[in-house]
């Protein structure tokens, strides 16, 4: 951790998380919280609930939670530093230098160094673009009808024909050889010595969502193999988390991105007008790919290559959009190959028809499904409605799965019923781990929550809450009785914060958690499903039938482990009060 937790808390208290959630979503006060449509998830009612007293966030819909870090962190795409340092910014707090611990300043320089050799290269492979000995580059990219304004707004540019001009260029600039090594544009052996990885080619800097030159990637000018070279990934390049053009995507209009394949659809779509257009860069689309759409997005439309391998892509692509919770529709550019070739062929507004039929998902693998089957033969078709039977399971709501079923059995001329019942059929016989990977994960989650773990949940939500029940627990329930994580640890912290300042701050919390998932996980602890209005007498009810059971399992558990008499003893004595316990929740009384 790079600075000291009064510090990290301070800026946490000073960033209102209802003020800093409200300039990104539009909320809405609802009884004692504010709700808006989440941000991290597509939906039409607002099912994300943000809490000033927790100062917290969650969303009954997606199931994220977390502080005002988390969610900037995972809004802009900040790592923690990078989120302390942007609210410090935001509340007027000067934040310390000298924390940063000797390592992790190095680190911090390190990246730094990389962003600016990546920057100077960018600027040096433009200026050759525009020079002389670019002509030939500035020509190749006029062939392919691109405007002087493109060219600019991409930083389009050369890397010329002598073999380490870019390395001297650095060299010259301070940079040091330990770093340049590192910087993916640079590479050497013992015959050569050191010399730049990009040679005669056309450049395309590949830039991150805040405009910073992360990477290249450079393109043979004619038929020269490889026809890209990339930079390899560095400290500062993740092929895996960025996405080419979003830097310029993310300020479009409307909440749809176009996801195609490559450089030069992206730029050409761009230039036609088409400025939410973004590609993967050379590797398989990624589900933080996907996320990262997500955060500007609610519909993705597919643009990939008409060839086989596009069509394969697709199909991949597809479940992974999904996941992330984007609307998801594939668009057809028969009989050209890409985006880049259909504008050209075509001009922009037929571009805009494809566009508007872009064809739902579902329809589009089943369509290629059915390229596979013969229907003339009864038994093909019979295996085809098979297939397509299992395929429907991904819909896990009725509702939505009954409509494809019925679109499906219109589509293919067989009775709703007896698709159905196909469906049924798989539905029930299929082994968990053979259905669609969505229903999986939905089904682990949802079986981790239950039973015990949820009363541990309600209670600790209702802690928070009513900070005054402390008491009524207070020799009855101990952090011991939460075993599993991260339920023991927020249950610790959380007693401890009570006993030693007599109020809880479940906010700060979330924070000693270092990983996301874990982050998210502790924050859901406080964000149980509490019944509102409940009568005293319903609330004292729920109240230790919740404390019991918590108490029970812990005092089986303990009972199970027991290694010695005295210890079992102890055990049998508690399970005997227990069954005696009731606990008063009128004042005073206990
Ligand atoms: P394409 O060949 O469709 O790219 O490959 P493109 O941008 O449309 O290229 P041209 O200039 O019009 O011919 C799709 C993407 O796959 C990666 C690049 O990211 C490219 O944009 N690729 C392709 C490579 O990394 N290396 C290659 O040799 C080819
Ligand atoms: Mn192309």
């Amino acid at each position: 951790m790079f600075y000291p937790e009064e510090v990290i808390e301070e800026v946490r208290q000073r960033n209102d998380i209802v003020n800093v959630i409200s300039t990104y979503v539009k909320l809405k006060k609802t009884g004692a919280n504010y709700m808006g449509l989440c941000p991290f998830h597509s939906e039409k009612s607002p099912s994300f609930s943000v809490s000033g007293n927790k100062q917290m966030y969650h969303c009954f819909g997606c199931g994220v939670s977390g502080n005002v870090y988390t969610f900037v962190m995972e809004y802009e795409n900040f790592t923690f530093p990078e989120a302390v340092k942007y609210l410090a910014e935001k509340a007027g707090i000067t934040l310390p230098e000298t924390e940063y611990s000797s390592e992790a300043k190095e680190q911090a320089d390190f990246r730094n160094q990389l962003l600016e050799i990546n920057k100077e290269a960018a600027k040096y492979f433009y200026v050759q673009l525009m020079s002389p000995q670019g002509k030939g580059a500035l020509e190749y990219l006029q062939g392919r009808e691109l405007t002087k304004e493109t060219i600019v707004k991409f930083g389009l540019g050369y890397s010329n024909k002598y073999s380490n001009d870019l390395y001297q260029y650095l060299r010259n600039k301070g940079y040091k050889d330990s770093v340049l090594m590192q910087s993916g544009l640079i590479s050497q052996d013992e015959k050569q010595g050191a010399y730049d990885k990009f040679w005669n080619r056309v450049m395309y800097p590949i830039m991150d969502a805040n405009s910073k030159v992360i990477g290249f990637g450079g393109r043979v000018m004619g038929d020269g193999k490889p026809k890209y070279l990339n930079s390899p990934e560095t400290k500062v390049f993740d092929k895996s988390r960025n996405l080419y053009g979003l830097h310029l995507a993310r300020t479009a209009r409307g909440r749809t991105m176009i996801l195609c394949e490559g450089y030069m659809d992206v730029i050409a779509m761009h230039q036609a007008g088409f400025s939410n257009a973004v590609a993967s860069l050379g590797t398989a689309f990624t589900g933080l790919q996907a996320n990262l759409l997500k955060r500007y997005a609610d519909e993705a439309l597919l643009l990939y290559d008409s060839d086989e391998a596009g069509i394969k892509a697709v199909l991949r692509a597809i479940p992974i959009l999904k996941d992330a919770g984007l609307i998801t529709k594939v668009v057809k550019l028969a009989p050209y190959k890409d985006p880049d070739e259909f504008i050209k062929a075509m001009g922009k507004d037929e571009f805009q028809k494809r566009l508007d039929e872009a064809m739902n998902s579902f329809y589009f693998e089943i369509e290629v499904l059915e390229k596979d089957y013969d229907f003339n033969d009864p038994e093909q078709k019979t295996r085809f409605f098979n297939e397509m039977a299992k395929k429907l399971l991904v819909f896990t709501e009725d509702i939505e799965r009954n409509n494809y079923i019925e679109a499906m059995a219109r589509k293919y001329s067989i009775t709703y019923e007896n698709l159905r019942k196909l469906v049924h059929k798989y539905g029930i016989t299929m082994p968990v781990t053979q259905a669609s990977s969505i229903i999986e994960r939905r089904q682990k989650t949802k079986k981790k929550e239950d039973g015990i773990q949820e009363s541990q949940k309600l209670l600790l939500t209702w802690l928070i809450e009513e900070v005054s029940l402390f008491d009524k627990i207070q020799g009855i329930l101990s952090p011991e009785d939460f075993r599993e994580e991260p339920y023991h640890k927020v249950a610790q912290m959380l007693f401890t914060q009570y006993k030693e300042e007599g109020e809880v701050k479940p906010a700060k919390i979330i924070n000693s958690f270092s990983d996301k998932e874990e982050q998210n996980e502790a924050a859901s602890l406080f964000h149980s499903n509490l019944k509102e209005n409940m009568s005293p007498k319903e609330k004292e009810k729920a109240w230790n039938e919740t404390v019991i059971r918590i108490k029970k399992e812990s005092l089986d558990y303990q009972n199970r482990h027991a290694t010695d008499i005295l210890e079992l003893q102890r055990i049998i004595k508690e399970q005997a009060m227990l069954q005696k316990l009731h606990i008063s929740l009128q004042d005073g009384a206990r």
